[in-house]
């Protein structure tokens, strides 16, 4: 496994697979690997000939400071685990690397950038736009790997990845969830005891609402969340949202829909955490 910092070593080492007609992958990360980031990796490395992994904390994307300040950041870890997942390069730069000068490109998503995180975190997916179009076009790559624990996020790369007409398919993967039904990220590591095991009921409680959404409508689906949520002091609800898994815009009704996914952001302390579930696909 090769770990290269900068991007003409990266097209370097990507040109003689090309060359060769090998099919390249792309698995873009923050680094702070768990095994969520690594079923993306095994994933690229089982469908392509090449698995390119980034790591690299995109301070564009992050409207809270403190909140990138405080990202962790494990490379040395992180790159053990990867060579482990068969990761052939790891792509590492700094900042300067990346932003040689500041990137002013501005993307529009419409209704798609409008729901759920978007109105919570300004600027995000136009940071995450921009990161993951430089790494597009630094790798070229075949196929791109992203998890649906950011469910909004891969379809906004999809709208991207349209808008900028990029010849590569992007794939969505499963959410990969700690024992106990917590989604795992990076963030699950700032959870204190007491929080990490009150973190539980998220899942719990979305899981809970499939089963209850068998026989109730979209509105009492979405309170009984709400409800669930707000018994516990622990838990400060920025949203839940019952969405159409394509367009992302909330649906009223269970047959507006063949794909009906709920998805909920909620500070569990002073963490935020998200998590979906798809009650149809
Ligand atoms: P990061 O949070 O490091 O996540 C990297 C990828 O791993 C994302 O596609 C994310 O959805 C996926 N992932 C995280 N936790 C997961 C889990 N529990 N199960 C399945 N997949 C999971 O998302 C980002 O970084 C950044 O926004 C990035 C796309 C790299 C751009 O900077």
């Amino acid at each position: 496994m090769k770990i290269v910092k900068q991007i003409c070593e990266l097209k370097n080492c990507i040109s003689e697979a090309r060359n060769a007609k090998k099919n390249i992958g792309l698995v873009p990360t923050m680094g702070a690997l768990h095994a969520g980031h690594i079923s993306l990796v095994e994933r690229c490395v089982a469908e392509n000939d090449l698995t390119v992994v980034s790591v690299f904390v995109n301070p564009t994307q992050f409207n809270d400071k403190s909140d990138l300040a405080a990202y962790p950041r494990t490379p040395e870890q992180d790159a053990a685990m990867l060579e482990k997942a068969g990761c052939d390069i790891v792509f590492m730069p700094e900042v300067e690397e990346m932003y040689p000068e500041p990137d002013t490109r501005q993307f529009s998503f419409g209704a798609l950038e409008q729901v759920m995180e978007g109105p919570y975190r300004p600027g995000h997916f136009n940071g995450v736009a921009q990161i993951v179009s430089k790494l597009f076009y630094a790798v070229e790559p075949d196929r791109a790997y992203f998890g649906e624990k950011d469910f909004q996020q891969v379809a906004i790369i999809r709208e991207m990845v349209k808008q900028l007409q990029l010849p590569l398919q992007i794939v969505s993967c499963p959410i990969v969830r700690e024992a106990d039904g917590l989604a795992m990220s990076s963030r699950n590591q700032r959870l204190n005891a007491e929080e990490r095991k009150k973190s539980v009921l998220i899942s719990k409680i979305l899981l809970e609402s499939r089963t209850f959404a068998q026989s109730n409508n979209v509105a009492e689906t979405k309170a009984f969340v709400e409800e669930n949520i707000g018994k516990e002091d622990i838990f400060r609800l920025d949203y839940y949202e019952i969405v159409d898994g394509y367009t992302l815009q909330p649906i009223s009704d269970w047959n507006q829909t063949e794909y009906a996914v709920g998805c909920i952001a909620v500070f569990c302390g002073p963490v935020r955490l998200i998590d979906n579930i798809i009650y149809k696909s």
